[in-house]
């Protein structure tokens, strides 16, 4: 099934709960929360507190992105404030499947990314072990960057390495994602779609209906 995880990165934070409520009244599943320490990205975003605050006002799941060098310290911190899908990049762990574990342990699904300049086959070793592998389609960091067009490939890649081995496990895509270039990425084999700068700002609630349009026409089912 296609999901989209509208990023609140890009939304007006005076008005958070709101700018949620719209997106899940358009159809949206996942809400994708961009976490960034300054340290793995250039950036700092926001934790804990955004995210147990926002947790009261809605029950749409929560696609934790951590941008953060060794995540494993606070997993059972983002579990605590609510987030449903914890996603780590598989470049700043020391222990990767440690990691996975660990958010595991904590009653929640595991999503493991990679940037785009890693190679897709260092995902191999933990096909088996993950709820959802993240491509990125623009180094992270910052919401509204231009997507990388070879990022279309990597997710034919990352598909077929799964469907290989047998498994239907979710495929996320984020950065850059805008309605002119979505059919593609979900051609390629993503089903899980983040879209921050494209969604959020004037027109939310329409621009998220379309995108939900888009989704419902197009790419396979993997649920
Ligand atoms: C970037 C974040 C993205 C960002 C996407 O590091 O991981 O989730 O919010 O923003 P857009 O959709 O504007 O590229
Ligand atoms: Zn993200």
């Amino acid at each position: 099934m296609n999901i989209l995880s509208p990023s609140i990165l890009s939304a007006d934070f005076t008005r958070l709960g709101e700018e949620i409520m719209t997106v899940e009244g358009a159809g949206a599943r996942y809400l994708h929360i961009d976490v960034m320490d300054g340290r793995f990205v250039p950036s700092i975003s926001f934790g804990m507190p955004v995210i147990a605050s926002i947790r009261k006002a809605s029950k749409i799941i929560f696609d934790v992105h951590l941008m953060i060098e060794e995540p494993v310290r606070y997993i059972d911190d983002f579990v605590k404030a609510g987030a449903d899908i914890i996603t780590i990049h598989l470049e700043a762990c020391s222990d990767v499947k440690a990691t996975l574990r660990k958010i595991h342990d904590g009653g929640v699904k595991a999503g493991l990314s990679i940037k785009p300049k890693t190679p897709v086959e260092s995902l191999l070793p933990y096909l088996e072990e993950v709820d959802m592998i993240l491509i990125m389609s623009v180094e992270p960091g910052f919401g509204g960057q231009k997507y990388i067009e070879d990022s279309t490939e990597r997710i034919r890649l990352v598909r077929a390495m799964l469907t290989e081995k047998g498994l239907d496990t979710d495929l996320e895509v984020d950065g850059g994602i805008h309605l002119d270039n979505v059919e593609l990425v979900l051609q390629a084999g993503a089903n899980v779609i983040v879209a921050g700068s494209a969604i959020f700002g004037a027109n939310t609630e329409e621009r998220a209906v379309s995108f939900m349009e888009k989704l419902s026409q197009r790419g396979v089912s993997h649920e």
